[in-house]
């Protein structure tokens, strides 16, 4: 056996002091492909004055499958996320029995069924939501699909659909909570900051008054997320009241940025590509052809959209890495890594790798037709992480991408704006579009569906931190 402790591993390279800051920052995924080709796929990855161990690859990823309860742990990481949210439970920081247990009780609720058996009500909150668009309209894409999502998700998961009001305050707390207290990028002072403690109030609210309405309200017919936690606090099944408005808004963090990002992505790279562009709409045209609601049915056959959707998961990977904290030494790949690490798998290395994707930075929506089906190599396709914590909400969000993206395009018809914009991507903290926007070139209204314009949003921290967060 190899006798290697984990501070003899390779280190990526960087500059004296602060290391690898500068790539990190300007391109985290393309310093981590780069770092595990010079490296292997173990390697130290040193960012100022803090220290990570990386494990990438398809054996990375297999590894988290295998043995990600064995040796690793969420919960000294995202602990305080919870605490900052007033709970102690929620799925990203529990660890063993407990987290599966908590996974087992909110399976149902995050499963694709709801959407696919919901798909009028939800197609008619698009119609409503975006049936006022105006020809000429210059929409922010990120904006756009946060708004649209976000109300989906509030929908389907707490029957309570109106967010606008507060969008902006969850994704400014979600997005300083964890700067603060998971990646530990912000200083702690910026949870005493007023704005944001008026935004956290706001969003704790509105838990606390969906679920309020689901105990004054209770009906079996409806099984939604709110229903299903109230139903285990009732049985004395894991969860305790002081949980029920982090867990109400568990979905929300999970689900806002990372599938409007996703959809943002797939939507440029529809539209600046003609013959993407042309394959999509063909199949959008058709799937609209008898009427504006589709029954689910009818959504099974569109290969160049789902193609879209894998490959924009593929090339911008909005969840890259996941953070754990190392519980029990362990070897991996001839190396020791020690217990008290802080670790990072790069659950989206192989993406990149040509060996899996040849060409792997072309965008080729054909590679998962069945002759060639690229991502299906055990360990290459990881967007939606490995293991235990893998997303509850990856095949609701595959089924939410479709829909969404598909009913869009047949509301209306955009041009990227400005039409030489090429896009730019960045991360904070998840990986995101900058200045992506479109201008609305034509809208298809349907008299059955009574439209409401596109909300003034009501911004609690305006002024606040929210600006940290805007172009
Ligand atoms: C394109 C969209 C999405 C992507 C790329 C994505 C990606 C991810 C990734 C990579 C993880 C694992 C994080 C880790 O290992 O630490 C994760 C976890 C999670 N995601 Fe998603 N996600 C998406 C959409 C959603 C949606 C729509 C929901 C809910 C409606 C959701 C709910 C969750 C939850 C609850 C977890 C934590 C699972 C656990 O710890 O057991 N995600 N997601």
């Amino acid at each position: 056996m190899n006798e290697m402790t984990s501070t003899s591993l390779p280190v990526a390279s960087g500059l004296p002091w602060i290391g690898g800051l500068v790539p990190m920052w300007r391109d985290p995924i393309r310093h981590l492909v780069d770092s595990y080709m010079q490296n292997g796929p173990v390697f130290r990855l040193k960012v100022l004055n803090r220290s990570f161990v990386v494990m990438a690859g398809t054996d990375a990823n297999d590894f988290m499958v295998r043995h990600e309860r064995d040796y690793l742990q969420t919960g000294p990481i995202f602990a305080g996320f919870g605490t900052e949210l007033g709970g102690d439970l929620f799925l990203s920081s529990s660890d063993g029995d407990r987290h599966k247990q908590l996974r087992r009780i909110q399976t149902r609720s995050y499963s694709p069924l709801h959407l696919e058996t919901r798909v009028p009500e939800v197609i008619t909150g698009m119609r409503r939501r975006l049936g006022a668009l105006e020809i000429g309209q210059r929409l922010d894409v990120q904006r756009l699909f946060q708004l649209v999502l976000a109300e989906q998700v509030g929908l389907l998961m707490h029957n309570h659909a109106e967010l606008a009001h507060i969008l902006d305050d969850l994704i400014v707390v979600f997005r300083t909570a964890l700067l603060v207290t998971v990646m530990r990028q912000w200083p702690p002072a910026a949870l005493h900051w007023p704005a944001y403690r008026r935004s956290r109030q706001r969003i704790l609210d509105h838990a606390a008054k969906v679920a309020q309405w689901h105990r004054d309200h209770p009906s079996e017919a409806r099984n939604d997320l709110v229903d299903d936690i109230l139903g285990a606090v009732a049985r004395g099944d894991l969860i305790r009241e002081e949980n029920v408005r982090l867990l109400t808004l568990g979905p929300l963090f999970g689900g806002i940025d990372t599938a409007s990002n996703t959809s943002a992505f797939a939507l440029y790279n529809i539209l600046a590509r003609p013959a993407v562009r042309k394959r999509v709409m063909a199949e959008v045209d058709a799937l609209f052809a008898d009427g504006p609601m589709p029954a689910w049915e009818r959504w099974g056959d569109m290969p160049a959209l789902q193609g879209v959707i894998m490959e924009t998961l593929r090339l911008y990977p909005v969840a890259y890495l996941a953070s754990r904290y190392v519980a029990k030494d362990f070897e991996f790949a001839g190396h020791r890594v020690k217990a008290g690490e802080q670790l990072f798998v790069a659950t989206a290395v192989p993406h990149f790798l040509g060996e899996f994707f040849p060409r792997p930075y072309e965008f080729d929506i054909d590679r998962y037709s069945p002759q060639r089906r690229e991502h299906a190599r055990a360990g290459a396709f990881a967007p939606f992480g490995a293991g235990a914590h893998s997303c509850l909400g990856s095949r609701f969000a595959r089924s939410q991408l479709k829909l969404t993206l598909a009913t869009l395009l047949n509301i209306a018809d955009f041009e990227i704006d400005p039409p030489g914009y090429r896009l730019r991507v960045k991360s904070n903290p998840v990986t995101m579009p900058d200045g992506f926007a479109v201008r609305v070139t034509g809208v298809r209204r349907h008299a059955d569906f009574p439209a409401e314009p596109w909300p003034a949003f009501s911004i609690a921290a305006r002024g606040g931190l929210d600006r940290l967060f805007r172009r």
